[in-house]
């Protein structure tokens, strides 16, 4: 008996509990329905906003941090790195040297042909596709596929490239992460970034690494400068033009440079140099600041990445992290207020499916029906039948988040520029400032692009604004690696 009314208790128990789950599915989708795609994209808009008065206190905010980061190490979220580059060049550079640029998904290998007259005679470029594994493997792996490469190319050279017998061809290494430089020719990992992450090398010397990669693969090369993306570009976009005084990249990671007054790095103390400045790879991408407008997919994407924490200001703005925020909304999109119909589409819950490429030609499309729109969903998420409604979301999905990217990054470069006094009219006068700009959401994100351009001249107002110009500094960073070899040529 005991047993029986036991069974009926749990039966009971059970019934109880399936029509509680039952009322408590109902009541949700009864609030789920409540919920649409509308609302939860105009929340989307409000935390996103980046109103004029909010981008000033996000510029002011990195201008404090920059400080910081410059009067002490560890000073701030903002290494402020030292990059021992003190002359930047004249053109008066002469000879043949290389390149090496590692930074993303590809590295290149360049050749720069310099004639001393401001002209660059000859690049030739290879560039390869570094297998994802070996991203997250280990260092000795991943310097020897890049050597082995060097060494092809080097195979490869045509004989009128063949240098002199005893001398060795002098290479700039373009290394876009953070490095703690010793010298001009040589700097520790402090941290990888933008989906690296090979830990046994943090800490060691990047140039030891190759050197000793080459010397296994038989390249016979040697590294003169080690740089930053965004010195390198510094370098480049200065050889062609005087008045490049800072280089932004906004690319699979962001970050920027700039020419600062040595008297002003108060943690420096080394010799003085004679120019009076010293080049600063800021390391932007780990800004953080109250005013950032977060959202909870920022806070969910933060989480679950490689490195939680850190690259903040990155994870908001640059290519590597657009097409994976609007994936997270589209999902919260589709599980919320059924934006693709009842069923979540698989898919769209696979991190990094989206990429930033593919947002960029969604938010692009200029068909009537928004045919791209409809293609890229199909192709890249398996979603198929969408109607316009649904797909003018996604658009609108697409525009606040890259509107949000391009204000924040606008307001970082007024940053810069307010902490080198090269944002307001002083003693009468406006610098020419000219800022070199490199990375393939910057190229291929029009709207992006855009966006950038219009914030700042909206930030800085017209009689500022027609001073301060952005160009276009293609392959800026690799070309200027090879100049800053040149410039610390052992042979010069
Ligand atoms: C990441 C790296 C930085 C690099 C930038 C752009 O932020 O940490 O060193 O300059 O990406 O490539």
């Amino acid at each position: 008996m005991g047993k029986v009314s036991m069974g009926v208790t749990v039966v009971g128990a059970a019934a109880i509990c399936a029509a509680g789950a039952l009322i408590m599915r109902h009541r949700m989708r009864i609030s789920n329905r409540c919920v649409t795609a509308a609302d939860i994209l105009k929340e989307l808009e409000e935390k996103c906003a980046t109103p004029v008065s909010k981008l000033r206190q996000i510029s002011d905010a990195m201008t404090v941090e920059m400080h910081a980061g410059l009067a002490s190490e560890g000073g701030s979220k903002l290494k402020m790195l030292i990059s021992y580059v003190d002359n930047l060049p004249t053109g008066d550079e002469q000879g043949v040297f290389y390149a090496l640029d590692l930074g993303g998904t590809n590295f290149r290998v360049l050749r720069v042909q310099l004639t001393g007259k401001s002209s660059i005679e000859c690049q030739e470029f290879a560039e390869v596709t570094i297998p994802p594994p070996l991203m997250v493997g280990d260092s000795q792996a991943l310097f020897d596929y890049i050597a082995a490469e060097l060494a092809k190319f080097v195979a490869d050279e045509s004989e009128k490239f063949q240098l002199l017998a005893g001398r060795t061809r002098e290479l700039g290494f373009t290394f876009s992460f953070p490095v703690m430089q010793l010298s001009i020719d040589s700097g520790t990992l402090i941290r990888w970034t933008k989906g690296f992450s090979i830990e046994e090398m943090v800490g060691k010397d990047v140039v030891q690494e190759l050197a000793k990669a080459m010397k296994r693969q038989g390249v016979n090369m040697r590294v003169s400068a080690l740089v930053n993306d965004t010195v390198g570009t510094l370098a480049g976009g200065r050889y062609s033009n005087k008045d490049v005084a800072v280089a932004v990249i906004l690319g699979t990671g962001s970050n920027a440079a700039y020419v600062e007054r040595a008297q002003a790095i108060p943690k420096w103390h080394g010799p003085h140099p004679k120019s009076g400045e010293m080049v600063i790879n800021m390391e932007w991408g780990n800004f953080r600041s109250s005013h950032l407008p977060i959202t909870e997919y920022d806070n969910s994407l933060d989480a679950d990445s490689l490195n939680p924490g850190e690259q903040i200001f990155e994870k908001m703005i640059s290519g590597m992290y657009l097409g994976e925020i609007l994936r997270r909304v589209l999902l919260k999109m589709a599980e919320k207020a059924a934006l693709f119909g009842d069923t979540v589409p698989p898919k769209l819950k696979t991190q990094f499916i989206l990429r930033t490429p593919e947002m960029s030609a969604m938010h692009h499309d200029t068909t009537p029906d928004l045919k791209v729109v409809a293609s890229k969903l199909k192709d890249v998420l398996e979603i198929s039948d969408t109607s316009l409604s649904t797909r003018k979301i996604v658009v609108e999905v697409c525009n606040v988040m890259a509107t949000r990217g391009a204000r924040l990054a606008a307001a970082g470069i007024l940053g810069i520029l307010k902490k080198t006094g090269r944002d307001t009219v002083r003693d009468g006068e406006i610098p020419n400032t000219v800022i070199a700009m490199d990375g393939g959401l910057y190229e291929h994100y029009t709207e992006y692009r855009h966006c950038v351009e219009h914030t700042l001249n909206e930030l800085l107002g017209d009689e500022v604004g027609k001073q301060v110009k952005l160009t276009h500094s293609n392959d800026g960073s690799g070309i200027g690696a090879a100049l800053l070899a040149a410039s610390h040529s052992q042979y010069a």
